[in-house]
């Protein structure tokens, strides 16, 4: 299998020198585009020093929160799901969150939680879908040195096929009218992380490996 890692530390600048190497090498050598599924989009590295944390984000069903305890093991940090958190101070789950107080409640719960969460160190951090739309949430996790904002990234078709059958817990998700908006509207969003990876067809480790190879 080909590897696009090497067990270097990197920065963003030369991570991207790095792909943009491989690509052509394959383009030149062996006549074929490398398939995007094995490429990254790094932008930036938390200021360039090594991240402390890892913040997980993307649309529902992306794999935040079955990717970071694996990630977590790999890395010998802690692993924190900012939705467990969230109804674990409740005392309710987030349907029933949503439900009784609606969903803007619900996003100031979910930034004030995240601001606190996120100053933790050795910590790889799951967010819910939407946290990346409270534009604080974005300025801070993009600005906090240590801070790596990492993009999970699927296709809706995969959301819908991972996220069968959990409308009961997910209101967003059972808000089917605008769910192809909203994932439109994050889209961008998303996209502005440090990291973005395509994980549609990544098995749970490789998506890891993808991760840690991205950070160098
Ligand atoms: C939401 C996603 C959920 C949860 C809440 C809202 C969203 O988290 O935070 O139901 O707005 O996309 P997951 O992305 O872990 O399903």
């Amino acid at each position: 299998m080909l590897r696009l890692c090497r067990p270097i530390k990197t920065n963003g600048q030369q991570l991207r020198a790095l792909f943009s190497k491989i690509k052509q090498v394959s383009r030149w050598f062996l006549g074929v585009e490398l398939a995007e599924r094995y490429t990254k989009t790094v932008k930036a590295s938390s200021n360039s020093i090594a991240p402390r944390r890892i913040v997980l984000t993307g649309f529902m069903g992306s794999g935040k929160t079955t990717l970071g305890p694996l990630l977590a093991a790999r890395l010998g940090w802690s692993f924190i799901d900012v939705d467990d958190v969230i109804e674990a101070e409740a005392g309710v789950t987030i349907a029933e969150l949503f439900a009784r107080h609606g969903e803007a409640a619900f996003r100031e719960r979910e930034r004030a939680t995240i601001a606190r969460l996120a100053a933790g160190d050795s910590l790889v951090l799951a967010l819910g879908g939407g946290a990346v739309e409270h534009e604080e949430t974005r300025a801070l996790l993009l600005t906090a040195p240590g801070t790596l904002l990492v993009h999970l990234e699927v296709k809706l078709s995969t959301t819908l096929k991972r996220c069968q059958g959990s409308e009961h817990s997910r209101p967003i998700l059972a808000d089917q009218a605008n769910l192809e908006s909203r994932y439109q509207r994050r889209l961008p969003l998303y996209r502005m992380a440090h990291v973005s990876i395509a994980v549609d067809a990544f098995t749970p480790d490789e998506a890891v490996d993808a991760i840690l190879c991205a950070i160098g």
